[in-house]
């Protein structure tokens, strides 16, 4: 019998990481699960997963540490799940930029610093996999949404860069991009808002905010069932064996029909526009 794979998954405190630790050791795996603040995540230690803090808005050096103290913990780590995020609201010109370097902190260069740290052991290994949690709305620059589409967007192409940086080390990355998943995401206590500066975005502001707010509590996607289909592709096993690893793994039927649609805009702007655009050649 092969032995466990080892995950260690961000962000276990709720939605998506939480159903992670538990989809992943229904299969067998076990798992070290982390948070900022260890205390909300004793209970999954009923569960059977080891538990570390982690903050991956932390420096470097300290995120160095930490995949130091977690590969002790069991000699490895198979599967790293860069889960943790969060979204920022407002809209350009209102939000600043202590509030974007926030986002970027959390979602981009903390999801890249994890990874960092724990690069060293995986090309050590030559092999194991990174997942990214981004979303759908890298596709889609949603007004009021900006520093969370476009961290989301970043840690797209970054991804796509890493995966085929590390592939030659069998090092596999896995982004998924979800649609809306009923998890705390849209809570109080998790999104933030920038506070609203100028009456000229008053309209938009409401409108979007009022959007977000009716869809907290009644968004498509099951978080149990997404966890249970990334443990699949990762272990090739159910639906998900025999397929292509995908380059990016929508989750969620949103996901699938804002991502169509957009992909066939931007073939049709593309085709309006191509005498034009190979008109600028030398
Ligand atoms: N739900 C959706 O509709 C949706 C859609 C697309 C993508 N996503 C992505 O899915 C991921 C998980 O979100 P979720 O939906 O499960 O929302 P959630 O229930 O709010 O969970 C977010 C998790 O991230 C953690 N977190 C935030 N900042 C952190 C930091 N600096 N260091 C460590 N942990 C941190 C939170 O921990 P604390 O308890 O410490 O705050 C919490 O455990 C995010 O990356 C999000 O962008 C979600």
């Amino acid at each position: 019998m092969s032995s466990p794979q080892i995950w260690l998954i961000t962000g276990t405190s709720s939605g998506l990481g939480a159903a992670f630790v538990k989809a992943v050791i229904a299969r067998g795996g076990k798992v070290i699960a982390t948070a900022r603040n260890v205390d909300s995540i004793l209970h999954l230690k009923a569960l059977g997963a080891e538990t570390l803090q982690l903050d991956v808005s932390s420096s470097q050096e300290e995120l160095n540490k930490k995949a130091q103290e977690a590969i002790s913990i069991h000699g490895k780590i198979d599967v790293l799940v860069n889960n943790a995020g969060y979204v920022q609201f407002g809209t350009v010109e209102e939000t600043t930029i202590e509030e974007w370097n926030q986002q970027y902190q959390t979602n981009v260069f903390g999801t890249l610093n994890t990874t960092r740290a724990f690069l060293p052991h995986l090309r050590h290994n030559k092999s194991g996999t990174i997942i990214f949690n981004g979303s759908m709305a890298a596709w889609d620059g949603v007004p009021t949404a900006g520093a969370y589409c476009s961290s989301k967007a970043a840690l797209h192409y970054a991804v796509e860069s890493l995966s085929r940086e590390v592939a030659r080390f069998g090092i596999k990355t896995l982004l998924i991009e979800p649609g809306t998943f009923r998890t705390n995401f849209l809570s109080a206590q998790s999104q933030k808002r920038a506070v609203p500066k100028y009456n000229d975005y008053e309209e938009i502001n409401v409108a979007i905010s009022g959007e977000y707010d009716k869809l907290a509590g009644n968004q498509t996607g099951d978080p149990q069932k997404a966890a249970e289909l990334v443990v699949d592709v990762v272990k090739g096993e159910n639906g998900a064996g025999g397929r292509k690893w995908p380059s990016s793994l929508l989750l969620g039927s949103d996901a699938v029909d804002l991502i169509r649609k957009r992909c066939q805009e931007t073939l049709r702007e593309l085709d309006e526009w191509e005498v034009l655009s190979r008109s600028t050649d030398v």
